[in-house]
């Protein structure tokens, strides 16, 4: 007898690798994590020592992690900022922890994002934070980790476990939370009614099944991955909430295809950047933002006219010129405050074909740790 099969091949569920599996399951990991903190249309944590009037009382936030965590943070600061106006600080962990935070006990609260709750600069970050006696709310995969054990509140997500060393629905599930946090904030500060607040946790409710939409479009982010994979060096560029997206975008790719990549916000090309555009330099353009889109526009034609090849990602029906770019992935049109999420997916698609194409270990890439528990 000779098994034909082996237990890590069982494990990825009939996908060639982890992380195309972890992409697929991204619209239950968002129903998991989401759906049970929505009690009666309004976001409920259930944490005791954050009441709404403890919620209310926070002046300032900081978010500080690492890696795609961090880059979750950065999406998380503008959708709470937008929503529930209170001033957030994003920090990677490695900073905050040496630059002597300024802190206030009094009005600031401190959320710490990490998959695994192990990484020892995030750690780090946390122990400080609470030795200055400030509130922690941890956003942790991992049960029963050390950022889990030792924030003063928790709140997890449930993605499951994430084996491939690239994040992909940890940080999805990431920013659910984020969305459920900022929409918890603006009900308790009454910057939203009953009403509104439910409609907004309608909407995040009814993302996975956006999401499977934008799975079936693989054929597409496969064939546009054809066409970028032999690039040394790429750009991603967007603005606001997609400027953040760019910056995952960018890590994913450089991470398991070793291309060479850099995200900018779009209206900062024009202070240097644009040196570099040339027709060997494609460029990635995220553009799902309507109130940026005309802005976006004229930063395409920037780059298109020195000779880049560009991609967008756009929303379904956006209109343009045909010529605009050369290729384009299209997600659903839907409410564009969540849009991050559903521009996260044929980012990490368009990453994964592009790996895969150019024969890399997707799941283990070099030099690289799912968890970096030291310095
Ligand atoms: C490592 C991983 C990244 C991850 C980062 C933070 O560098 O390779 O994918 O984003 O650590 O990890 P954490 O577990 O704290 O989210």
């Amino acid at each position: 007898f000779t098994a034909t099969w082996d237990i890590e091949a069982a494990e990825k569920g009939g996908y060639p690798h982890f992380m195309l599996k972890e992409i697929y399951e991204q619209p239950t990991a968002i129903t998991n994590t989401v759906s049970p903190r929505i009690i009666n249309g309004a976001p409920d944590f259930g944490i005791k020592a954050l009441t709404d009037e403890i919620l209310k009382s926070f002046k300032r936030i900081w978010i500080v992690a690492c890696g795609t965590a961090m880059h979750a943070g950065m999406v998380g600061k503008s959708v709470i900022e937008q929503l529930a106006r209170v001033p957030v600080e994003v920090d990677i962990a490695s900073e905050f922890r040496y630059r002597k935070p300024i802190l206030n006990p009094d009005d600031d609260l401190v959320i710490i994002i990490s998959q695994s709750g192990e990484t020892a600069d995030t750690l780090a970050a946390l122990r400080l934070a609470k030795e200055q006696g400030v509130h922690t709310l941890a956003v942790v995969n991992v049960v029963g980790s050390s950022i889990a054990r030792e924030a003063n509140s928790v709140i997890y997500t449930w993605a499951g476990p994430e084996i491939a060393v690239a994040s992909t629905k940890a940080y999805t599930v990431q920013l659910s939370v984020m969305y459920l946090f900022a929409i918890k904030m603006a009900s308790v500060k009454g910057l939203i009614d009953e009403k509104e607040t439910a409609k907004l946790c309608d909407d995040l409710l009814a993302l996975p099944a956006k999401i499977e939409e934008v799975l079936q479009n693989a054929d597409n982010c496969k064939f546009v991955a054809s066409k970028f994979q032999n690039a040394h060096d790429i750009f991603f560029i967007g603005r606001g909430l997609d400027y953040s997206l760019s910056l995952e975008g960018s890590l994913k790719l450089k991470e398991i295809s070793y291309i060479h990549s850099d995200a900018y916000a779009a209206g900062e090309l024009k202070h240097g950047t644009i040196s570099l555009i040339t027709t060997d330099m494609p460029v990635v353009a995220i553009a799902t933002q309507s109130h940026l889109f005309e802005k976006m526009i004229s930063n395409i034609k920037e780059v298109r006219t020195r000779g880049a090849k560009v991609l967008l990602i756009c929303k379904k029906g956006t209109e343009r010129q045909a010529d605009l770019s050369e290729y384009v992935i299209e997600i659903p049109d839907y409410n564009e405050y969540f849009s991050p999420i559903l521009t996260a997916v044929p980012l990490q698609m368009f990453a994964y074909y592009t790996s895969v194409l150019r024969g890399c270990d997707v799941d283990k890439p070099r030099n690289l740790a799912k968890s970096v528990t030291v310095e």
